[in-house]
């Protein structure tokens, strides 16, 4: 299994290294990026991407920029006629608050989301819980309101939310799948890591999904696997933070040095 996580807010990308990354990867995904208004988005999307195509270009030997990606109709990303050693490989990405995340294995079935502990200005946790009424059982809302402290009760939300978005977009369907049908044990949080809660659909538990929880500089990063991973024996292995630096990218730059301009001018978020 290999797990990365690319800290965005962080990474201030130079001339150099923007055209790089935007050497990498598709016209239509560079499309999509100059659409983002905000830095924060154009450097998450990129980020997803180069993840995903550093990771294909890691297991296959081949440039990380020969890659044709594709999305089912529920937008869930595959790769068009993948080589031999990657057409079992299931892979998945997740961008939100400071980081950019990814889960890839050549056995198993994985989904991964990130989510940033915090709450809107101006908004009580109460408030919040209440717009997302809907989205736990009454035993999911038990666990999460459990703790004595607001940041307690936030923290064990943002936990079930992670599991559940893992485990959607492990099998793909995304958010319509219904999340009152998922419901989450949660198991005892060690050093930062749990690897014992279980999941019940439709009120029966299926033993053949673990969640690998991984709590990271006041983010959630939640892997939902399906089945055995093959690198099994490296299960104690934690997300791995990577830099632009240690991604294989392109090495030529992108021709166009209005693509980096484009980027620059981009708003920073309010
Ligand atoms: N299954 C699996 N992965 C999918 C997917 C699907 N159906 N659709 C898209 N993805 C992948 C893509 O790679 C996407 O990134 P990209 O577009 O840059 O390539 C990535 O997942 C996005 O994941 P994430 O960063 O976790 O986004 P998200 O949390 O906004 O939502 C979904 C992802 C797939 C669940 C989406 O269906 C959705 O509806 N999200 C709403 C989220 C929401 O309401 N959040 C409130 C939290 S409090
Ligand atoms: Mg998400």
């Amino acid at each position: 299994m290999i797990r990365l996580a690319l800290k965005t807010s962080t990474w201030n990308p130079t001339e150099t290294e923007w055209l790089r990354a935007a050497n990498t990867i598709s016209e239509a995904e560079r499309d999509r990026i100059s659409q983002f208004m905000y830095k924060r988005d154009a450097k998450q999307s990129m980020a997803g991407r180069l993840l995903m195509r550093n990771c294909f270009s890691q297991l296959s030997g081949a440039f990380p920029e020969s890659f044709v990606l594709s999305r089912d109709t529920s937008g869930k990303p595959y790769l068009v006629n993948p080589p031999a050693t990657l057409t079992a490989l299931s892979f998945n990405v997740s961008h939100a608050g400071d980081y950019a995340t990814f889960a890839g294995s050549n056995s198993a079935k994985v989904g991964v989301d990130v989510m940033k502990v915090e709450l809107r200005r101006n908004t009580t946790v109460e408030q919040f819980f209440g717009h997302m009424k809907r989205q736990f059982t009454d035993f999911e809302w038990q666990r999460i309101r459990s703790p004595g402290s607001d940041r307690g009760k936030l923290f064990n939300f943002y936990r079930y939310w992670c599991l559940k978005e893992s485990y959607v977009k492990a099998i793909g369907t995304g958010l319509k799948f219904g999340l009152l049908k998922i419901e989450f044990d949660i198991g005892r949080m060690e050093d930062d890591i749990c690897r014992t809660t279980t999941v019940a659909i439709d009120g029966v538990i299926d033993s053949d999904w673990r969640f690998e929880e991984v709590y990271l500089d006041n983010h959630f990063i939640t892997i939902a696997v399906q089945g055995e991973d093959s690198t099994r024996e490296h299960v104690e292995d934690n997300v791995k933070v990577v830099k632009f630096d240690d991604l294989i990218v392109s090495k030529d730059m992108l021709d166009d040095e209005k693509y980096f301009f484009s980027f620059n001018e981009k708003k920073e978020c309010p």
